[in-house]
């Protein structure tokens, strides 16, 4: 049988069995947590501090792991969606880590990218305004070269920006029982269960894929939910990992919102491809009273090096994510799907765009290797792996652009810091339907164009960033920096 420990790498059956171990399959499942949630709503201030912690994972030996205010992880904050608010970032590591606030859209002096490292026994105190609609957005270590490393020791969490009025849209909204916050991972455990980042020289070309499926940090988890409508969070997490998920019983999700706002209306999926980095929330409906099970499809991101990376190794080419099992003691809020959602589609007003081409590069082969041997980096845009001192390019603040991003060898999650974009093609033909909301990453299989207005400000000391969101090749290098002005 596969178990959520046995999917993803492309190993033979015997290899498969053999890591399928006793210990694991005593590893029975509990119910799943959420992160704490830290709400900053009234008060306007919060505190993270970077630890160190052990976690026991699967019952056998514990990991060293980092987390925010907790061993793994760190809580879901959730913020007003207008207004300052005061963040205190302490960081009792031993390295240098940062704090970026994946999809806010606020000053590049406070987005949290490799500018503004926080020094061991340092703490940052930003001071962050934000002016935005309602949205599940994401914070997590961003120190160039280390961003893989930090992520995968549990320096992420969850961020809302909430304007109090999900109840009168009638969206679930009682945190952790009808509203549940879901950080999808895949890590490697060794054979004594400690948790493993240790990629390989293929594994940084092709990005970090795990074997074991965690979520908001437990193994083998079960959901409970109440008989009604649920709302699902879901952060893709992972490193590199997309997830093609889908109900095991094919009932349909119901998509409400992307990475940056609520959709206008709910919009039916069968299947949500979600990238590394990407956000979706889909509504889910548990009222006939019946559990099912979140899946996914094993990782599509196969490239040209073949399926080895890609996640075979799997017969059904699918494994479970999360069951869900039916509570009636929990109470269900809302039975009625919402019409109207009071967002919008993306509408950027594209008069006097300017164009500008994004190629994301991989070298491979020969090339690649002279330039590792040299201390270069195969990775890279237009033909530059990413220099800290160096600004790309400059934007005049208050002007739209189009971007074409074209991505080499594989597909590639693109991020931009400081905006939120309109997928306007994906490669010249009409957008696919999770792609129509507000977004901040758009996964780039082939090529896809984006617009966008540059309202935010960056100096060129604090620039923002834009990247691949495989945390790997981001390290790599295939990222770049502007500035607005
Ligand atoms: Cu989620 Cu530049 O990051
Ligand atoms: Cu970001
Ligand atoms: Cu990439």
């Amino acid at each position: 049988m596969i178990t959520r420990r046995d999917f993803g790498i492309g190993l033979g059956a015997s290899t498969l069995a053999a890591l399928a171990m006793p210990a694991f399959a005593q590893n029975t499942p509990r119910r799943l947590a959420m992160p704490p949630l830290l709400d900053t709503t009234t008060s306007g201030r919060f505190a993270l501090n970077a630890q160190a912690a052990k976690v026991n994972f699967l019952g056998q030996s514990d990991s060293d792991t980092w987390g925010f205010n907790q061993p793994y992880l760190g809580p879901t904050l959730r913020v007003a969606h207008k207004g300052e608010v005061q963040a205190e970032v302490t960081n009792t590591l031993r390295e240098d880590i940062s704090v970026h606030w994946h999809g806010l859209l606020i000053p590049g002096e406070v987005d949290g990218g490799p500018h503004n490292p926080v020094a061991p026994g340092a703490t940052w105190n930003p001071v962050l305004p934000i002016d935005q609609p309602t949205a599940t957005l994401w914070y997590h270590s961003h120190i160039h070269g280390r961003t893989a490393a930090h992520v995968s020791n549990g320096l992420a969490g969850v961020l809302q920006l909430s304007d109090g009025q999900d109840d009168t849209r009638g969206l679930p909204s009682t945190y952790g029982v009808d509203d549940l916050t879901l950080v999808l991972q895949d890590r490697r455990f060794d054979r004594s269960g400690r948790m493993n980042y240790n990629p390989g020289r293929q594994e940084q070309m092709m990005g970090f894929i795990g074997d074991t499926m965690v979520v908001n940090g437990q193994v083998n988890p079960v959901a409970a939910v109440p008989k009604g409508i649920v709302r699902l969070r879901l952060l893709n997490g992972s490193n590199a990992r997309i997830y093609v998920l889908s109900m095991a019983d094919g009932r349909p999700m119901h998509l409400i919102a992307g990475d940056n706002g609520l959709l206008d209306q709910p919009q039916v999926v069968t299947q949500l491809a979600l990238a590394s980095g990407e956000r979706a929330e889909v509504l889910v409906d548990f009222s006939s009273g019946a559990g099912t099970t979140l899946v996914s499809r094993s990782n599509p991101n196969r490239g040209m090096m073949g399926g080895m990376m890609g996640g075979g190794g799997q017969s059904s080419g699918s494994f479970p994510v999360l069951p869900f099992e039916v509570n009636t003691t929990l109470a269900a809020r809302i039975d009625v799907l919402p019409g109207k959602l009071g967002g919008t589609l993306a509408n950027v007003d594209l008069a006097g765009a300017r164009r500008r081409n994004i190629t994301l590069d991989m070298g491979m082969g020969m090339g690649m290797m002279v330039r590792s041997v040299f201390g270069g980096s195969a990775f890279s845009i237009n033909g530059e792996s990413y220099d800290m001192s160096k600004l790309n390019f400059t934007i005049k603040r208050g002007s739209t652009e189009i971007w074409r991003v074209r991505g080499a060898m594989m597909m590639h999650p693109f991020h931009v810091h400081g905006v939120k974009f309109q997928v306007l093609s994906e490669n010249g033909g009409p957008v696919s339907p999770r792609n129509r909301g507000w977004k901040d990453m758009v996964l780039v299989n082939g090529e896809a164009e984006i617009a966008m207005r540059f309202d935010h400000a960056a100096s060129p000391s604090f620039p923002y960033m834009f990247h691949c969101h495989i945390l790997e090749h981001e390290d790599g290098g295939m990222m770049g920096q502007f500035a607005v002005v």
